[in-house]
């Protein structure tokens, strides 16, 4: 082992994860192209006001989850990304998206970093795949992401996820609530902790997030925000449920949930995984009409997007099983030489079946014929080519499919096409 570790709150991902990974990764890709989503990829770091103002200054993420540093002594500081919205909407902004079309639908995979405390289901550098839909401010855009999201799932195979929703009602409404919010808490100052009694004082809404029991017996007993809604938001909520149900979509309404990031309004949502354990929130998203506006735009530009924590959605799969079915694209043949001497003639043949689009390996070690059944077997070949004495003079091969054992002798043009048909009929499909 070597005197290195990853740091703390990183992991690796090995061969035999990445493609379960690529498998998840091929999925967001087909569907959110289906919804009309195109991919967008933006820098892993920007300058830290950007996060500041988009997620909010009291939220948990810029408080004190944020890796930020100074490119340069005299440089601005800049942050490694803690999530993807910001980034986004900042780079649709700077490149006047909204000049050339006034509604832009954009998907990405990527990592982000958070410093939080490592544990199951949580890392420093994690990564998401989402969507969001800019420029329009629609019950029907809402449930659009939220119809993707929840498709993605479905192709997949997922079950018993849970998806929580909830209505922040716009600016005006939060206004009331927050000070209703103020009301209520106030008295009970001794109750409170420290960082309640900061939140009540900048944005009481937090509390309600509070993982506190003392404080969450409190919340438990606080007004609702829904009672706080004017007519026109509570209808623009309905809708959103209305769309949801047409589709079968099943949610619970959650009165209680926030999220954790300041930018959101009208509709949040959510969606928790059993499999989980704590960290049991695999998604998340809603409505940010205000975000825009935060970072310097003139005109408004409302949206809504949702995100996907990618690790803990593949935790979930495996523990639901889905990856038993995943196999290797193509026939995987290993070429067996059974003599040394023929080993270059084994090479060419080799780089023949690549050429041909057939995956297949040899050994270079120029180890025995067990070692080299040993290996094939090991990295789970479909099939063994034996190239020996015989099959040099006469131009025909074995060809040993590894699960049946049963073997055929072909010439080495059948036998590429043999493979290459193999191959068209075991390509997964998705
Ligand atoms: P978020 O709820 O902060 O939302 O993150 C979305 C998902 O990312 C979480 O549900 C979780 O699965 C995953 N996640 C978050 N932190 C970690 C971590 N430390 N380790 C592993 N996974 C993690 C957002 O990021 C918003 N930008 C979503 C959004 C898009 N809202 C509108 N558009």
């Amino acid at each position: 082992m070597s005197e290195y570790q990853a740091v703390k709150g990183t992991r690796d991902i090995f061969p035999e994860e990445v493609a379960q990974w690529r498998y998840v990764e091929e999925i967001v890709h087909t569907l959110s192209t289906l919804c009309g989503f195109s991919e967008i990829r933006t820098p892993v770091f920007e300058y830290t006001e950007l996060f500041q103002r988009g997620i909010g200054p009291t939220t948990d993420i810029v408080g004190k989850e944020m890796f930020s540093f100074l490119p340069d002594p005299k440089g601005r500081s800049v942050t490694l990304r803690p999530e993807m919205t910001a980034g986004v909407m900042r780079a649709a902004l700077q490149k006047k998206l909204f000049s050339l079309a006034p509604l832009h639908k954009l998907y990405y995979i990527g990592e982000l970093f958070r410093k939080e405390r490592p544990q199951a289901g949580r890392q420093r550098q994690f990564s998401q795949f989402g969507a969001e839909l800019l420029g329009v401010s629609s019950p029907a855009a809402v449930a659009e992401v939220i119809t993707l999201m929840m498709q993605v799932f479905e192709s997949l195979g997922l079950t018993g996820l849970k998806l929580r929703i909830n209505t922040l009602g716009d600016t005006e409404d939060r206004l009331r609530y927050r000070e209703a919010l103020q009301l209520y808490f106030s008295p009970f100052q001794e109750i409170l902790d420290d960082a309640s009694k900061e939140r009540l004082e900048k944005n009481p809404l937090r509390i309600l997030d509070s993982k506190n029991p003392a404080v969450q017996e409190l919340v438990a007993g606080a007004p609702r925000l829904y009672d706080y809604l004017k007519a026109s938001s509570l209808q623009d909520f309905e809708k959103v449920l209305f769309y949801l149900a047409e589709r079968e979509i099943a949610y619970v309404i959650d009165h209680r949930l926030v999220r954790g990031l300041d930018y959101y309004s009208h509709t949040a949502f959510e969606v928790s995984s059993a499999e989980l354990g704590a960290q049991d929130a695999i998604g998340g998203g809603g409505r940010y009409d205000g975000l825009a506006r935060e970072l310097g735009s003139s005109a408004d530009v409302p949206a809504s997007g949702f995100a996907v924590g990618m690790e803990r959605l593949l935790i979930t799969m495996e523990k639901q099983g889905l990856f038993a079915a995943l196999h290797p694209h193509g026939p995987h043949v290993y070429v067996v030489v059974q003599q040394q001497e023929l080993a270059d003639h084994a090479l060419q043949i080799t780089w023949q079946l690549r050429k041909a689009g057939i995956k297949s390996e040899m050994d270079l070690a120029g180890r025995s014929m067990k070692a080299q059944m040993r290996d094939a077997n090991r990295i789970r070949a479909s099939y063994v080519l034996f190239v020996g004495t015989m099959e040099y003079s006469t131009g025909l091969y074995s060809l040993k499919n590894l699960a049946t054992s049963r073997q055929t002798t072909l010439s080495l043009e059948a036998l590429l096409q043999f493979l290459q048909e193999v191959a068209v009929k075991e390509q997964p499909a998705l």
